[in-house]
């Protein structure tokens, strides 16, 4: 009997290693097939303000109204003499303070506190065109697309990484290429 029986399995065993190969071939196409659904947009890739989240004439307008209502309190060169300046906006010292947080907390921190002088309010619009330029004046890309205010754009993480316009030139050794 022992002999039989190892007789039988010497002959199936073509089979059983075609059987073993049918079954490679049905995982690799179960592997493939969640691979290819995973990289079909269930869990995006996290944004962040490298990825041209916003639009150039977003900023511009965003720039307008920087200039008129929140420069006198953040560039240095415009505060009053004897006034204490408001953190900067723009270059190395904002991206440190920022990085790692969300353009929502950016937003809301803009849209609930600033100015702090409440010499006007805001409107969301108006406060994500702010948002723009500033991504904008601190180095980061434009794209075709503007920010709108909805959860895709508050959840936009700020990084580190770009070197700043003007104002920043600060930021020395590290920045440098
Ligand atoms: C009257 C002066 C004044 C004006 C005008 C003003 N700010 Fe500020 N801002 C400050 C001061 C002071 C602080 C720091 C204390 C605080 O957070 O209230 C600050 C803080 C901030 C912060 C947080 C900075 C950080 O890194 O923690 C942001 C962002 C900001 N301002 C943006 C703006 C924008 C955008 C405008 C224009 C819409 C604006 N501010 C107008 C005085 C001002």
């Amino acid at each position: 009997m022992g002999v039989g029986g190892r007789g039988g399995r010497a002959s199936a065993s073509p089979r059983a290693r075609l059987r073993f190969v049918a079954a490679l071939a049905v995982f690799g196409v179960a592997f493939v097939t969640r691979a290819l659904a995973g990289a079909g947009g269930v869990a995006p890739a996290q944004q962040t303000t490298r990825d041209k989240v916003f639009a150039k004439a977003q900023a511009t307008r965003g720039s307008d109204l920087y200039a008129k209502h929140c420069d006198r309190c953040h560039d240095p060169a415009k505060v009053p003499p004897g006034k204490k300046p408001g953190p900067p906006t723009i270059g190395p010292k904002f991206i440190e303070t920022w990085q790692d947080r969300t353009i929502g907390e950016l937003f809301g921190s803009i849209m609930n506190t600033m100015p702090s002088d409440g010499s006007i309010t805001l409107t969301a619009d108006q406060t994500l065109d702010v948002v723009a330029y500033m991504l904008q004046a601190n180095g980061f890309p434009d794209g075709p697309i503007a920010m709108k205010n909805d959860d895709a754009t508050k959840e936009i993480v700020i990084v580190k990484g770009q070197r700043a316009k003007g104002k920043g030139r600060g930021e020395g050794k590290k920045g440098r290429r």
